[in-house]
């Protein structure tokens, strides 16, 4: 009898879980979204036994579309929305807040107070810098401000995960408590001098070590899902064998496994990703350096750029402006007009990530005059996606000091030929998509089926990897430059918009 991996994708918006063969086709997927709550302005929780609920019942429901039997899945592997914090309590298991998403910007002011020796001591050991996207100051504003949750952090009462160890705790029924290198180093706990929790960190965030999950590879067998799982009466115990954060599963997915190898996913935000080997590249243009995976005792390194609106943009279109019904318009409006009408919008939504980290700045829109459209409107949209994702490229340029002949892409967008063609543009690299944009999916299943032996090894996976179309820059240099300058000039004009 055939068998299979299924992939746990629990991302911003939705849970989702995907049947994988050994070609690396999905075969069947099943997706449940779920409630987003903006309690304050700048505020982004989920509910985590929502999470757990939509999530469980994905992965039930995509056994009885496809008509494989339990009994043939090999393994389950998890990939996740990164940087949300869960807190639970170790007795009742059940959370003590709503889970704080990565967008959330509630910590902004406390990320300002820290000094020059502060932010480089975080710089050094973690990579990152301090800014609200990662979980440390979320995980200290719920210790400071949820009634209780002090003392009962002192008492070593309360367990943080990020949504992996969340889904893998719940999924064990409470037996393993563990995370892996990439999730643990988003949170600005982790060394990635050491690979391993870091106390000087700990207490700069007054976080105690004893709430923080044992780290792991991202490709062995974490535990068993409990009996019950997909029904009362069931038996089946399903093997957990990897844990990888989305866009390192999207990087690990797309195969690059060589230094030097790039992919942008374009989902909610936009993340470029670029592998460095076991190199870690200290970016001096904004970028972050991240662990790309982890197999055995080997990390690979990678440099990112994290850029906090990209579909969120679309979505703003069609929810707030009603100016389309559904994302697939938008290539057909963007189509229409060719005029020289140079319309940008910055949609800095929640503040500018990489490699501006400004959280103060807020969306606008530059260029109207009395002959703007919607079909403007709708263009300089998908533009600033891939302006957005260009910034990020330049600085990967100006740190490796050498272009970057090739990307490769993935994500709702990618589809988006008029996007894709806009993004080879500007960028100046060969932009490659392939068949399978599913590429978060495929990463984690990897993983999965390379730690039961599905797949033997990374060859065995190579010829998986098909491509739909590659796109080249139709334009000439000066041209990209002069719209690239444009959309300098409108981003810088929106630093600091809500600071006082
Ligand atoms: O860092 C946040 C990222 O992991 C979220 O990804 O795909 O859920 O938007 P996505």
């Amino acid at each position: 009898m055939e068998k299979y991996i299924i992939t746990l994708d629990e991302g911003t918006t939705s849970a989702r879980s995907l049947v994988t063969n050994k070609k690396g086709a999905i075969i069947a997927v099943d997706q449940m979204e779920f409630t987003q709550h903006f309690p304050k302005e700048g505020w982004v929780e989920h509910d985590a036994i929502e999470i757990w609920n939509t999530q469980r019942t994905t992965l039930i429901q995509v056994l009885n579309k496809s008509g494989i039997s339990p009994s043939q899945i090999e393994g389950i592997g998890i990939t996740n929305q990164r940087e949300t914090v869960v807190v639970w309590n170790k007795e009742s298991g059940l959370p003590i807040y709503n889970a704080i998403v990565w967008q959330d910007q509630r910590t902004a002011d406390y990320c300002e107070k820290f000094g020059r020796k502060e932010l480089d001591l975080i710089r050094d050991k973690t990579g990152l810098i301090i800014n609200p996207y990662f979980s440390g100051t979320k995980v200290k504003w719920i210790l400071d401000n949820v009634k209780g949750a002090r003392e009962l952090a002192k008492e070593g009462k309360l367990m943080f995960g990020t949504i992996n160890t969340w889904l893998i705790y719940r999924l064990t029924g409470g037996k393993v408590f563990v995370t892996d290198h990439t999730n643990a180093q988003r949170t600005l706990f982790y060394n990635i001098n050491t690979n391993d929790w870091d106390d000087e960190l700990l207490n700069l965030f007054d976080v105690p070590r004893n709430m923080l999950p044992e780290i792991k590879s991202c490709s062995e067998i974490y535990g068993e899902t409990f009996k019950g799982l997909l029904s009362k009466n069931d038996e089946t115990q399903f093997k957990i064998c990897s844990s990888i954060g989305d866009q390192q599963s999207a990087l690990f997915g797309q195969l690059c496994l060589n230094s030097g190898e790039t992919k942008i996913t374009y989902g909610t935000g936009c993340f470029i990703l670029m592998n460095t080997g076991e190199k870690k590249i200290m970016s001096t243009h904004g970028l972050l350096t991240t662990i790309g995976v982890a197999i055995g005792d080997k990390i690979t390194y990678a440099l990112e750029g994290s850029v906090m609106v990209a579909g969120a943009a679309v979505q703003w279109l069609r929810d707030n402006l009603r100016i389309i019904y559904n994302a697939i318009e938008t290539e057909w409006y963007a189509g229409q007009v060719n005029d020289d009408k140079r319309i940008y919008v910055v949609p800095s939504f929640t503040g500018l990530g990489s490699p501006y980290w400004d959280s103060y700045s807020r969306g606008a829109i530059f260029g109207l005059d009395r002959g703007t459209k919607r079909e403007h409107i709708v263009r300089a949209t998908l533009e600033a996606i891939a302006y957005q994702a260009n910034d990020v490229i330049s600085a990967m340029q100006k740190d490796i000091k050498a272009p970057l002949g090739k990307i490769k892409v993935d994500g709702g967008a990618s589809n988006n030929k008029f996007m894709m063609q806009f993004q080879a543009d500007i960028s100046r690299s060969k932009v490659i998509k392939p068949i399978n944009v599913e590429t978060t999916a495929m990463g984690a299943a990897y993983l999965a089926g390379l730690a039961v032996g599905y797949w033997k090894n990374i060859d065995d996976i190579k010829s998986n990897y098909k491509i739909d179309f590659e796109l080249t820059s139709k334009i000439s240099e000066e041209e990209s430059k002069k719209l690239i300058k444009g959309w300098n000039s409108a981003v810088q004009k929106t630093f600091g918009w809500i600071k006082e």
